[in-house]
């Protein structure tokens, strides 16, 4: 053990619910007895939090505990930590598939769940192509083909009394997600966008695969979620679309104005309402890491292998890092705006929807710029709103949609 652990309290010691010996923390999720019963995973988390403090044990029934971070100062420790090759041990039974069936993956386990030099051989390879504004610049006409034709197909969806969208119109999305993803990285038409798709259709099936795999794997059609509940925020804040309508009546005067990359430049509060509707809705609640070695953490010793969650979706609603942080407020991420200086963290690490530092998610430029499109489309040809309750939402280690998303679409 190094010096510096030397002085450091013991594992034992961080706050947390008591684990009962063989079974863990498990009966606290049982009916009745338990506490945290039916609780989704952000309160979960809160509660967490509320109840313990900024650092908090929790012991499964895995050997390491799993320790959750509730401030920016002990999440930037985490990545200061984590290593020159993050590990980031999650989505086990993909990767037990993967490595069990060597006759298709052939020893590649993806970026997601491989480990050590064979992910950094794999994010070196990747990254440029994912990462280069340049690169990712080339594909902003293809995904602008597909948005337009999404966005004419979300008028035929409407029913013609109501003019709301179908209780499944996130299955809509997942296509429009499914068929911009496919054409980005195979240059191939999937045809998810043709109307009345049978249900032995090809893309039909793929986007039930994408689906189940979402379930199976923590759901990794983060896009779509996203997209869903941006349409929601900007339909239920009236005046913030209104706002929003001006930016993009200046960039697209026109309807059918071509959005090239250039354009995508001059969008300050698309942009804005994109970042805030991931600071109100992040997609994943926590990040994780698992420590490379034996470590100090909030003057407490952190053993090797440890799970430790940087639990971002709590710090990004929290009033101490963002003021009226349960408001939808774009403006809070725009530079020469005075709500500006009023509303935003100066804390980097309350809000990192996808990720940090060099294991940090890869498609998010793909993602923003699919996002901002998207937006640009829909704002331009509708005006949207919402009459219903508050966006319900499932939340277990990623946050998704649970309400039918029935936004009215009015045509301008
Ligand atoms: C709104 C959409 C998205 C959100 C919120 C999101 C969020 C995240 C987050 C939080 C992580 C973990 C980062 C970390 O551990 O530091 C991640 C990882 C990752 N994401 Fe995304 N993501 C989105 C879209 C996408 C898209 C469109 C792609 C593919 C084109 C993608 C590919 C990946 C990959 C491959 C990783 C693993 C990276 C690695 O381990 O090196 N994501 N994402």
């Amino acid at each position: 053990m190094s010096n510096n652990l030397q002085h450091v309290r013991p594992t034992e010691d961080i706050p947390g619910p008591k684990a009962l010996p063989l079974i863990g923390n498990l009966f606290r999720f049982l009916p009745y007895i338990g506490e945290y019963y039916n609780v989704n995973t952000l309160t979960l988390m809160r509660m967490l939090h509320d109840k313990y403090g900024n650092i908090v044990k929790f012991d499964g029934l895995k050997k390491q505990p799993s320790i959750f971070l509730f401030c920016p100062e002990l999440c930037k420790s985490m990545y200061q930590l984590q290593g020159k090759i993050p590990i980031r041990i999650a989505l086990e039974p993909l990767h037990n598939y993967r490595k069990n069936r060597k006759d298709i993956y052939k020893g590649q386990y993806g970026l997601t769940t491989s480990q050590g030099e064979s992910w950094k051989d794999f994010r070196s390879k990747v990254s440029p192509h994912m990462m280069r504004p340049n690169t990712v610049k080339t594909h902003t006409t293809q995904i602008h083909a597909i948005t337009s034709e999404f966005v004419d197909k979300m008028s035929t969806l409407r029913d013609p009394k109501t003019l709301e969208l179908p209780d499944d119109f996130m299955n809509e999305l997942y296509k429009w997600s499914v068929e911009t993803m496919c054409l980005i990285a195979l240059n191939y038409r999937m045809g998810c966008l043709k109307s009345n798709l049978a249900v032995d259709s090809e893309p039909q099936i793929m986007i039930n695969c994408v689906k189940e795999m979402f379930n199976l794997t923590y759901r990794i059609e983060n896009t779509t979620n996203a997209a869903g509940a941006l349409l929601y925020y900007i339909a239920s804040n009236k005046e913030k679309q209104d706002k929003l309508r001006k930016e993009v009546m200046s960039v697209l005067p026109d309807k059918t104005t071509l959005i090239t990359h250039d354009l995508l430049e001059k969008i300050p509060y698309v942009r804005g309402c994109i970042k805030e509707c991931m600071r109100l809705f992040p997609i994943t609640n926590g990040i994780l890491r698992n420590m490379p070695k034996d470590v100090c953490l909030g003057g407490y010793l952190i053993p090797k292998g440890a799970n430790v969650m940087a639990c971002h979706a709590v710090l990004s609603m929290d009033s101490k890092y963002f003021a009226r942080p349960m408001e939808y407020i774009p403006e809070r991420w725009i530079r020469n705006s005075p709500e500006f200086l009023l509303y935003r963290s100066t804390h980097t690490y309350a809000y990192m929807p996808f990720g940090y530092g060099v294991r940090a998610c890869i498609g998010q430029r793909f993602a923003e710029m699919e996002l901002e499109i998207l937006l640009l489309k829909v704002i331009r040809n509708f005006r949207i709103e919402w009459h219903y309750g508050p966006l319900e939402h499932e939340s277990q280690i990623v946050n998704t949609v649970k309400s039918p998303l029935r936004l009215k679409l009015i045509d301008l």
